[in-house]
């Protein structure tokens, strides 16, 4: 192997984390510390892995996009994927955002429901019309032949669809992971990292520290 895997590592020297700055609403303090990343210009820092399982407990794990902290962490996908069907089987779910040049990882895990329909009309509007358009084309997670057959599916919707608006398909609309862990990594020198962990207890949110 050309570059020396085993070998590298970097020291994270950041100033630390205690419970105190996170304040007491860690909802807050997650819409805080994405606007950090972005005042920080990160590169995507809307890039969240979110992980899935089977209702027997098979996991799964893949990238999507974070559009929005509310009452939860939302994204927009298709429900007929691979993700969609495990989520609609079993839905618990974790996700996971890394803000690697901040050394800042932010986690939850929580219970997935979608979105309103009205709501991912909404969003479906504001998307381009390419990515309305290989919503409808593309059968998300399903195998297909080729290449060629995927553009053709895609020319084909384009053609029916002509000048008109596209409609959101049935299928594709949001999620909104409500949480009920969070926790907020802080990269500190020597791997001595700071963790704070939030947990729901019942409208309430208990907070700790725990071991890097
Ligand atoms: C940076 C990045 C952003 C992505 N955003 C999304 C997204 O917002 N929604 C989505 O369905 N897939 C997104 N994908 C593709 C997914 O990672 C994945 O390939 C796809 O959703 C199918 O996953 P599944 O078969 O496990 O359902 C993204 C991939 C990358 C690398």
């Amino acid at each position: 192997m050309a570059s020396d895997l085993a070998g590298m590592r970097d020291d994270y020297d950041t100033s630390g984390l205690e419970p105190g700055d996170l304040g007491g609403d860690p909802m807050d303090a997650a819409r805080r510390w994405f606007d950090d990343a972005i005042a920080a210009g990160v590169p995507q820092p809307n890039a969240m892995s979110l992980a899935t399982a089977t209702a027997t407990g098979l996991s799964s794990v893949r990238t999507v996009l974070l559009k929005a902290i509310d009452d939860g962490f939302v994204w927009y996908t298709s429900y007929a994927s691979r993700k969609g069907r495990e989520l609609e089987a079993n839905p618990r779910a974790a996700i996971s955002l890394t803000w690697v040049t901040m050394h800042r990882q932010l986690r939850a895990e929580g219970t997935v429901g979608r979105l309103t329909t009205s709501a991912s009309d909404a969003y479906f509007v504001s998307r381009p019309r390419g990515a309305q358009i290989a919503a409808v084309a593309s059968s998300q997670s399903e195998p297909v032949d080729d290449r060629r057959a995927l553009e053709e599916r895609f020319s084909a919707v384009a053609a029916t669809v002509g000048e008109d608006p596209v409609a959101r398909p049935p299928h594709w609309g949001g999620y909104r992971l409500v949480a009920d862990r969070i926790e907020f990594w802080q990269g500190r020198r020597d791997r001595m990292h700071d963790r704070i962990e939030f947990g729901r207890d019942g409208t309430r949110w208990s907070i700790r520290r725990l071991s890097p």
